[in-house]
C-alpha cells in the first residue's frame, strides 16, 4: 500500500512526540477514545438510527476515508497521529486548500483528556507547523476556534498567532456562536527543531517538486 501511497511513511519527531499519517488500522483504537468535546463539521449528516456519540464516532471515521479519497495537490487534509509515551493520544490535522497558490494552512486537533495540559497540545501544533512552514513554503497559518475554547486559543497565542477578528457559526446544537480567528505569518514563526522524515516521495502531494 505504502508504493501507492507514501504519504504514510511521512514521520515528524518533535521533543517527546511522533506524528505520523493515520491509517484504517488506527480507526478503531482513535474512535474509541474519541472524546466528547471535540466536535464536528455541523453540515455533515447526522443520521437518526445513531446516537450522538455514534453520530461522531462515524463522522470521524468518514473524515478519515474523505481525506485520502479527496487529496489533491492543490486541496488536501493531512491527518497526523500523535504517539506519546508509547499510546495514541490523539490527533493533529494539517489542512490546505488551494494550496500551491495561497499557501496557507489551517489546522485542528484533539487529545485524550489525560494528555491535555502538559504542552502536547502546543508541541503537536508546533510540529505541523514546522513541517508548513519550514518544508512545504507556507506563508501562513490560520486557526478559529469558540470564544470560550481556552485551551486551544492558548496553543495559538502560546505559538504567536494573533488575533485576526471574530465570525458566526452554527454550531453542531444549532446554536449561532462566535468563532475567535487567528492568524500567523511565517515571518512570525519563531522555528523549532522537528525532524521531518520520508518527504521527498510526498512533496508532489503537496504540488511541490516534481
Ligand atoms: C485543544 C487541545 C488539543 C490543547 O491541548 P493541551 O495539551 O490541552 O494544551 P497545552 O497543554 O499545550 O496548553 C496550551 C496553552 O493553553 C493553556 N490552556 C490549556 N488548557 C487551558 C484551560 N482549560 N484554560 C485556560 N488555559 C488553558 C495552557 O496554559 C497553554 O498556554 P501556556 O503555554 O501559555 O501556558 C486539547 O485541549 C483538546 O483536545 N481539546 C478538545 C478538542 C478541541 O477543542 N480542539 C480544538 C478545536 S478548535
Amino acid at each position: 500500500m505504502d508504493d501507492y501511497w507514501p504519504m504514510f511513511g511521512l514521520r515528524l519527531r518533535y521533543r517527546d512526540l511522533v506524528l505520523r499519517p493515520m491509517r484504517e488500522a488506527d480507526l478503531p483504537h482513535l474512535a474509541a477514545v474519541l472524546p466528547d468535546d471535540v466536535g464536528h463539521d455541523p453540515r455533515l449528516a447526522m443520521f437518526a438510527s445513531q446516537t450522538f456519540a455514534e453520530n461522531e464516532r462515524r463522522l470521524f471515521c468518514q473524515g478519515y476515508w474523505r481525506a485520502l479519497g479527496t487529496w489533491e495537490p492543490a486541496s488536501w487534509e493531512l491527518h497526523l497521529v500523535i504517539e506519546y509515551g508509547g499510546e495514541l493520544v490523539g490527533v493533529q490535522t494539517l489542512e490546505g486548500t488551494n494550496f500551491p497558490a495561497l499557501r496557507t494552512v489551517d489546522s485542528a486537533s484533539w487529545l485524550i483528556r489525560a494528555a491535555r495540559g502538559r504542552g502536547v497540545g502546543v508541541a503537536m501544533r508546533t510540529a505541523a507547523l514546522g513541517l508548513a512552514f519550514d518544508h512545504l513554503g507556507a506563508v501562513a497559518a490560520i486557526s478559529s476556534a469558540t470564544r470560550d475554547n481556552a485551551a486551544s486559543l492558548g496553543v495559538s497565542r502560546r505559538i504567536g498567532y494573533a488575533d485576526n477578528g471574530i465570525s458566526r457559526i452554527v454550531d453542531t446544537s444549532g446554536d449561532v456562536v462566535e468563532l475567535q480567528n487567528l492568524r500567523l505569518t511565517a515571518d512570525r514563526w519563531a522555528g523549532a527543531p522537528v525532524e521531518v522524515h520520508g518527504l521527498i516521495p510526498v512533496l508532489p502531494w503537496f504540488g511541490l517538486g516534481s
